[in-house]
């Protein structure tokens, strides 16, 4: 049998027909097109708090802002630009003089240069000619070679552009002076294939080298990016956590581990770095990433179902693609209705917790239990489940089980319920009302357990283990005998109504299970 799956020898066949680039730069733009997401605006610290990240992470260039906007901005890049980051440190600007110039005001090695090629843009936005927008385009570049710095040029919108118009605009640029020239999809509408082709169309009228832009609107910005390179782009726009205009840009953790793993190009990043600075700009911007974000969501590495995770037990390649590890990030076992027994086990173990072999039957079903009715399982609700269940007496020595349960209540009823029990094998039904929900059911319980007058309701107490109206009730109840002997029980159910008619019962078999010591002892 050979070693390799039907994927590997697909790619590596795949990738010999290919025109790969050695290496692939990484140009971040979270602290320009990442600052123009709806809603997100960087203080000038947050700005450098960033961009500090970024050069830790190792990314080659990064956009620090867009000096002509604001005073605030300009300062902000210049700080940027004057940390002495070893990564190149770059301004966006537009073709007029006064943005180039404010652009290399900030001391910043490259000025990224862009206008809009596309007709409708420059019928309906620039009101320019093509000619005249060709003019501008060359006039910035050149102002800015003036000036010494490296030039990065942008054509807005090149996906919807005229490709003969298109190229005639790149091959103007490289002439005056500019040392990349940059694709942008900006409005997301490329798919893979056309960005492939477009590449190589551009990549045989201009030398320099080729960057790549694109937009999410169709939730295809990592995929057309990666698939640039295919054609031979030596350089990727990205923004931390897909940030960006709009649907956002290509995100970093994304395009970077797609080239590392799928391609296998290693951009320099320092991978371990992405999970940070993935939390760091959801801290900041206040824009959760979705669980199931590839590479950095809280669930990119977390397996639920029993089979995924026995066969990650067992071996983790089985479902894990990347070891969280090299992204900083972390293995996540949950449990819910798919929890097998191996899951449980192993996570008793994770939490030290000892249990038998009933008990984890126990747990399981619990939690498969919850997880029917939509529960997800924290890490909290599954020590409380399994204390729960510890604490109670192994299932054959519980000389009552709860049959049924059921309570009315309201703001115009008295709130009753109606109990049915089975007490040493005998079947009890019984009724209450109470001054609520709880009493009541507290009282219809009660009411059938004769041999249990003596016990008093010392303590009563309540706890929600997690936030939220679905978070699950932890009920303690301490129950007292006329020869001051305690019995300390526990229910943790999804109803509060429910946790307290376990906590009850486990106490009430915890006072039967001492009787019964007692009566062997005499
Ligand atoms: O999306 C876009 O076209 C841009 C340009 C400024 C490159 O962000
Ligand atoms: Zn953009």
């Amino acid at each position: 049998m050979s070693e390799k799956g039907y994927i590997d020898e697909f790619i590596e066949n795949y990738k010999r027909s290919l025109d790969l680039p050695d290496q692939v730069k990484i140009f971040d733009t979270t602290l320009r097109d990442g600052e123009q997401t709806p809603g997100v605006s960087f203080t000038p610290d947050q700005k450098l708090r960033i961009a500090r990240q970024l050069n830790e992470l190792r990314v080659d260039v990064i956009e620090a802002g867009f000096p002509i906007v604001s005073e605030g901005e300009k300062s902000s890049v210049e700080r940027i630009s004057g940390e002495g980051l070893e990564s190149e440190i770059c301004a966006l600007a537009r073709t007029s003089e006064e943005d180039v110039e404010a652009a290399v005001d900030c001391g910043v090695d490259s000025v990224h240069v862009f206008i809009a090629t596309s007709d409708i843009h420059l019928e309906k936005k620039l009101k320019l000619t093509r000619e005249e927008v060709l003019k501008s385009a060359v006039n910035a570049v050149e102002t800015a070679k003036d000036h010494g710095v490296i030039v990065e040029f942008s054509a807005e919108d090149a996906t919807r552009t005229n490709l003969a118009y298109l190229k005639e605009v790149y091959e103007a640029v490289e002439d005056a002076g500019a040392d990349r020239i940059n694709i942008p999809d900006t409005v997301g509408v490329t798919i893979p294939v056309s960005m492939k082709n477009l590449v190589r169309e551009i990549k045989n009228v201009v030398e320099i080298p080729i960057s790549v832009h694109c937009h999410n609107d169709f939730g295809l910005a990592t995929s057309n990016s990666v698939a640039s390179v295919e054609s031979g782009a030596e350089q990727i726009h990205v923004a931390v956590n897909g940030l960006g205009e709009r649907a956002g840009n290509a995100s970093l953790e994304e395009v970077v581990m797609s080239l590392r793993s799928l391609y296998g190009i290693k951009p320099r990043i320092v991978t371990e770095g992405l999970s940070k600075i993935s939390n760091l700009l959801e801290t900041i911007t206040g824009i959760n990433v979705p669980p199931n974000k590839a590479i950095v969501g809280d669930n990119a590495f977390a397996h639920e179902a029993g089979i995924h995770v026995h066969g990650v037990l067992e071996s983790p390649g089985t479902y894990e693609v990347l070891s969280p590890e090299l992204v900083g990030h972390h293995r996540r076992l949950t449990l819910g209705k798919h929890a097998g027994k191996k899951s449980v086990k192993n996570q008793l173990v994770e939490l030290e917790i000892d249990a038998s072999e009933e008990q984890i039957d126990r747990i399981t079903s619990r939690l498969k239990e919850l997880g029917d009715k939509g529960k997800t399982i924290t890490d909290a609700d599954f020590r409380a489940v399994a204390e729960s269940i510890i604490g109670t007496l192994p299932q054959e020595e519980e000389a009552v089980k709860v049959e049924e349960a059921t309570v009315v209540t309201g703001s115009t009823v008295t709130p009753t319920s109606s109990v049915r029990l089975s007490v040493k094998g005998d079947d009890r039904t019984g009724s209450a009302t109470g001054v609520g929900p709880v009493d009541a059911v507290i009282n219809a319980l009660r009411s059938l357990m004769s041999e249990t007058a003596e016990l008093r309701l010392k303590e009563y107490h309540l706890d929600a283990i997690t936030g939220g109206s679905d978070a699950l009730a932890d009920v303690t109840v301490k129950l007292e005998d006329d020869d001051n002997n305690l019995y300390i029980a526990k229910g943790i159910r999804e109803d509060v109504v429910l946790a307290s008619v376990d906590a009850m019962v486990n106490g009430i078999n915890r006072y039967f299970a001492k009787q019964e010591k007692e009566k062997k002892r005499s």
